[in-house]
């Protein structure tokens, strides 16, 4: 039997664009239609309307916290006009969790933009940072009585990796250059930001807040023996995983590490060239794990590993995403419990870890994916936005109300 601190947050996290339904003002609404993506975002799990029975059911669940997005596009739908009834909903739905005596993690960015803002040239955009800094300086205003955790940025590396060197998400850019500007921006942002929120709860006598980002991380191992593959995977560990973090610490914009964590990465060069180095991955299919449902390894010892080498920052770490796209749930629950040990290791071995949050409450919206990968907690049926909780979910219901993790038998 494995315990856990008795004081730790438990939950599920969703994004506001993969949940909601209709973000029609937002750049990926109008990509979504202008290139005719087979599955589009629609209603999505209509989430604005049923927020309440899905926060019951994480009450059910034993949860304690939950992570959700605020939707910029929503808010702010033209350039400084701001929607008083969508800023209403949002108090809403945070009372609605603090009713339930569930910890909000407010999450101000989520891949999507407004389009006004992609309009006047998107995060490569000098006056990027600015605009979004009205945006948070209105929310945070508004929400800054009932919440105690912000994530400014979600996965900012995914964010430019996706829509700036892979070019798959938008605005479809592939450039190096540009990729960089936009990663200049993104921490120019969160820098602003954090002073901006911590001003905020000062000028109103509040408690100081916890403000961080969620950062994506992954375990990247080299294939075979080759100095090449093993010289790329530590480049790409030290660009992808620790830079961003890095230069936020620097600067002390980090109340406490905020981690997403998923998968390990394969790496196999096929040349010296800077692209080859960044971006190749193994085709060779060199991996025996089992893997998740877009065929991503299941690796739970990389979370463990990658903990203990956050430990050197001595901040609170909050894993704020960890998940698994499956249609077998037995495969899920077994994911959740293999991660919950190699979480309980890490802090066995000194890692000063806040809570654990699981991707997704809800089924959702998976990109440019659609809606094929399951990863929710609680099955939607898109045919009449039934929810089900799993059984994974009733297992880890038993977890977060006893701090106790039994047998994989749950
Ligand atoms: C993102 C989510 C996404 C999940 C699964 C994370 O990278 O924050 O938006 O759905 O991973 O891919």
């Amino acid at each position: 039997m494995i315990e856990f601190p008795s004081k730790f947050f438990w939950g599920a996290a969703t994004s506001s664009y993969q949940v909601e339904g209709n973000n029609i003002n937002s750049d990926w609404w109008q990509w979504e239609q202008r290139v005719g993506l087979k599955e589009r975002s629609g209603e999505a799990c209509r989430h604005y309307q049923f927020y309440k029975e899905d926060f019951n059911i994480a009450k059910q669940l034993g949860h304690n916290a939950h992570r959700l997005s605020v939707e910029w596009s929503r808010i702010e739908p033209r350039e400084n006009n701001f929607s008083e009834q969508e800023l209403r909903h949002y108090l809403e739905v945070i009372d609605c969790l603090k009713a339930q005596g569930i910890e909000p993690i407010v999450t101000l960015h989520h891949f999507t933009n407004p389009l006004w803002f992609v309009e006047s040239g998107g995060w490569l955009g000098k006056r990027s940072a600015e605009y979004f800094l009205g945006y948070v300086e209105k929310v945070v205003s508004v929400l800054c009585g009932r919440v105690s955790f912000w994530v400014t940025i979600n996965e900012p590396m995914v964010y430019v990796y996706h829509a700036y060197i892979l070019g798959i998400w938008p605005p479809q850019e592939k450039s190096f250059f540009k990729a960089r500007k936009v990663i200049e921006n993104l921490i120019s942002a969160h820098l602003k930001a954090y002073r901006l929120i911590h001003a905020i709860y000062q000028k109103n006598n509040l408690a100081r807040p916890m403000v961080s980002i969620a950062k994506n991380m992954q375990a990247f191992q080299p294939c075979g023996r080759s100095l090449r593959n093993k010289l790329a995977a530590r480049l790409r560990d030290k660009l992808f995983n620790f830079d961003f973090i890095n230069k936020l610490i620097r600067r002390s914009a980090l109340d406490f590490i905020g981690i997403n964590y998923y998968s390990r990465a394969l790496v196999d060069v096929r040349g010296w060239r800077i692209s080859n180095l960044l971006l190749d991955v193994c085709q060779d299919n060199h991996s025996r794990l089992k893997k998740n449902s877009l065929g991503w390894d299941i690796y739970p010892q990389g979370l463990s590993e990658l903990l203990l080498k956050l430990k050197r920052y001595n901040l609170p770490i909050f894993i704020l995403e960890n998940g698994i796209c499956t249609d077998d749930d037995t495969q899920r629950w077994d994911f959740i419990y293999a991660h919950l040990k190699s979480l309980s290791l890490a802090i066995n071995q000194g890692a000063h870890i806040l809570g654990y949050i699981y991707w997704s409450l809800i089924d959702n919206y998976e990109w440019d994916k659609g809606f094929a990968p399951r990863f929710g907690l609680i099955e939607i049926d898109y045919a009449n936005f039934k929810r089900t909780p799993r059984e994974s979910a009733w297992k880890l219901a038993k977890v977060c109300q006893t701090a106790r993790l039994n047998g994989n038998d749950g």
